[in-house]
């Protein structure tokens, strides 16, 4: 694809499942990785690997809830780097047993659960691009994808805070494009299905779990990580040049039905 080669990506979340792939498939297609994750040994070794490969690569913590470890993340990026041209907002809390965030009906969802859930899946992606648009405005280019969820689009009872997010990352999506795009910065959103990470490991393990979260589904299945990286790659390279403020789900056709 066009328009990746030397370009300088961040992937939040680029430790694990969605995000890790991308960093693949973006290293794939000549890019420069930073891998920014709250998990510091995942992060590192993920860009430990790609380095191996022949990749440009550079791992760094931060937890995207918090302003000055963006912009820390951001100006390690700069120093490194010169240059920011794709923002994969990937980061976020879901439905694991691993996860430390209810996800529940808003009446059962501990008030600083839900702080933490909006503060993650929100208002993370809102901060870095926060500190991304400007460099890429200056820049006259660059792309940022977020990554939302169906649950953004589609009421699906049972873990209020976090559609909550995502549905306003959709309405984030929407008007950081309309605002951007005359500097030369197109922001677009996916919104995954159910897809198999260690986000929902457990369900997918549980009896039973696997077919319950690709029931309804028309292809009749999970996606695989690498099955939503190429949809964020494909919109962030200039494959996609006139796409901007787009909301994409990539889910099966499970919102179709
Ligand atoms: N797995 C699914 O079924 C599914 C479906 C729709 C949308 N999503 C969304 O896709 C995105 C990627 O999730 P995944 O499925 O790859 O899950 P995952 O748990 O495998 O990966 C999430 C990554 O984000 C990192 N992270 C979490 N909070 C962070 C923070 N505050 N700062 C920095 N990094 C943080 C984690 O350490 C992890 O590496 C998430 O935003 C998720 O909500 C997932």
């Amino acid at each position: 694809m066009t328009g990746l080669q030397g370009a300088v990506v961040i992937v939040t979340g680029g430790a694990s499942g969605q995000g890790l792939a991308a960093t693949r498939l973006f290293a794939e297609r000549g890019s420069t990785v930073v891998i920014a994750d709250w998990n510091r040994t995942g992060a590192e070794e993920a860009a430990a690997k790609l380095t191996a490969d022949g990749t440009p690569a550079l791992g760094i913590q931060v937890d995207v809830s918090d302003e000055a470890a963006v912009a820390a993340m951001v100006d390690a990026t700069m120093d490194r780097f010169g240059r920011i041209d794709v923002l994969f907002n990937n980061a976020g809390v879901g439905f694991s047993a691993r996860s430390r965030y209810a996800m529940a009906s808003v009446v059962d969802t501990p008030a600083e659960d839900w702080d933490a859930i909006l503060a993650i899946n929100l208002k993370g992606p809102a901060l870095c691009c926060k500190h991304v648009l400007p460099i890429m405005a200056t820049q006259g280019r660059g792309a940022v994808v977020n990554n939302a969820s169906i649950n953004g689009l589609v009421a699906m009872p049972g873990a209020d805070a976090y559609t909550a997010a995502k549905g306003g990352l959709v309405a984030l999506t929407r008007v950081l494009a309309a605002d951007w795009g005359p500097r030369g910065v197109r922001v677009n959103c996916i919104c995954p299905g159910g897809v198999d990470t260690p986000m929902i490991s457990e369900i997918l393990h549980a009896d039973g779990g696997r077919e319950a979260a690709a029931a309804g589904n028309p292809l009749g299945r999970v996606a695989r990580p690498d099955e939503i990286a190429s949809v964020a790659v494909f919109l962030a390279s200039d494959a996609a040049s006139y796409v901007n403020g787009v909301i994409l789900p990539v889910d099966g056709g499970h919102t179709a039905l």
